[in-house]
């Protein structure tokens, strides 16, 4: 069944937490929020974390309100499947009510997949994909240190698995935290790289959610748990862009204003793709991540402006409106030049072959990225051989304008 041209302005989707409270200090409020579940609460977080003052507050939080807390700072970068196996096991003897996730993106992640091996089972490789989840995983209340990843939003969380080459994804409706609490006071502090990573990456997450394709039918709506970009995830989308363009340059020098418009700014980006999903330049970053071991911000940050002029011929309107959200002026070159200016200001490189990618691995990377359906199928333009490999040789170069006219496949 076709959705009809004149709904097609109105397609919407927001799936949400329960709860999303926003605001400095907001993180006290985590007792009121958690303990409707029960009193064992679990805190999942990472060593580093665990030894700040925004993990003696939040267990204070909650134990004030009468919780019975449990530290597990479990969190390792790329979040290995064996770590995630152990942690999950540690978790399973505190036998939890609510599996509290204090951290950046990795502990968000990790709080999500214990929920999932708690409640629905081990092994995880069984949950690997989209909508594999049978159902409703213990609850997770999400509390975000970085400005970036929007995992305290959506319904991913992923991991690394020794037998697999690329990263996996587990995506599910179910592994919606019930509850974000996103107070950028705990993101004061962040490390300059971090910082940097995790707001480009969100700056990515807005622009490849409003220009993703537009679906047209129910058919693939059900289907999909990423279904493209719709009503919600434009508004979103572009009010991200506005904050975060005008702002994360100034968080890396922790400055307080800029800081809390992250925090909000990483908050409507989440919102904006946790239903329309990210598309090619995402894609490309995950055999980029595979090989070179870049964190996926670089990535996405070095890749987006690659992608946004490949796909402007698909979605003119779309790249102008971003390049007005990120006050430059209002054409796609203004667009793309404003992000590539932007990824540069922050450190991340400018070019593949900064990362030690040699040409002859292009081919390779592009078939990899093609492996990737749910992002290839959710990009505005056809990308085929041809077209990735187009992408990044540019990519290698760092010539993102030379996407720009037409001397490539189209
Ligand atoms: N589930 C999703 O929707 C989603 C989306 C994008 C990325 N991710 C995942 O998120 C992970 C990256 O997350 P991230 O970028 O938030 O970082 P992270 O969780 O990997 O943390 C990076 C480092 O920063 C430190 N840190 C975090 N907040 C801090 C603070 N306020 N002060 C001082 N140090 C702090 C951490 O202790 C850690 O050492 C990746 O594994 C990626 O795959 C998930
Ligand atoms: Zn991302």
């Amino acid at each position: 069944v076709s959705v009809p041209a004149s709904a097609l302005e109105t397609f919407g989707l927001l799936r949400p937490p329960g709860t999303i409270l926003l605001g400095e200090g907001a993180a006290s409020e985590v007792g009121r929020l958690a303990m409707p579940y029960g009193e064992r609460i679990l805190v999942v977080t990472d060593t580093h974390i665990a030894a700040t003052e925004h993990r003696t507050r939040l267990v204070a939080a909650l134990e004030s309100a009468g919780a019975r807390t449990t530290v597990l700072p479990a969190a390792v970068a790329e979040l290995p499947l064996p770590a995630v196996e152990t942690a999950a096991a540690e978790a399973r003897r505190v036998n939890p009510d609510c599996i509290v996730g204090l951290g950046g993106g990795s502990c968000i992640d990790l709080a999500k997949l214990i929920a999932l091996s708690l409640t629905v089972g081990s092994p995880l490789s069984r949950w690997y994909g989209e909508s594999a989840v049978p159902g409703s995983v213990l609850p997770v209340i999400a509390v975000p240190t970085t400005a970036g990843t929007g995992s305290e939003i959506t319904p991913v969380a992923v991991l690394t698995d020794p037998a697999r080459t690329l990263k996996v994804g587990i995506s599910s409706a179910y592994l919606v935290p019930r509850a974000a609490i996103c107070d950028p006071l705990l993101t004061h502090g962040a490390p300059p790289t971090v910082t940097a990573y995790a707001g480009i990456d969100a700056l990515a997450h807005a622009v490849e959610a409003y220009c993703a394709v537009r679906l047209d039918s129910w058919r693939e709506v059900r289907e999909r748990v990423f279904v493209g970009r719709n009503m919600f995830s434009d508004m979103f989308a572009l009010r991200a862009v506005e904050l975060i363009g005008g702002s994360l340059r100034k968080a890396l020098d922790d400055d307080p204003h800029a800081r809390s418009a992250m925090a909000v700014g990483s908050l409507c980006a989440g919102l904006a793709f946790a239903t329309a999903g990210t598309a090619l330049a995402h894609a490309l970053q995950y055999p980029i991540g595979a090989r070179t071991g870049t964190p996926h911000g670089l990535g996405v940050g070095l890749l987006l402006p690659f992608a946004m002029a490949f796909n402007a011929t698909a979605v003119p309107r779309r790249i102008e409106a971003v390049a007005r959200a990120l006050g430059s002026g209002g054409s796609v070159s203004d667009a793309v030049t404003a992000v590539q200016q932007l990824a540069s200001d922050i450190g991340i490189p400018g070019s593949l072959r900064e990362l030690d990618i040699s040409e002859g691995e292009l081919p390779g990377i592009a078939e990899q990225a093609l492996g990737i359906r749910r992002l290839i199928q959710n990009n505005p333009r056809h990308v085929g051989t041809e077209e990735a490999t187009a992408v990044l040789t540019e990519a290698h170069k760092g010539t993102a304008l030379a996407l720009l006219d037409g001397d490539h496949p189209r």
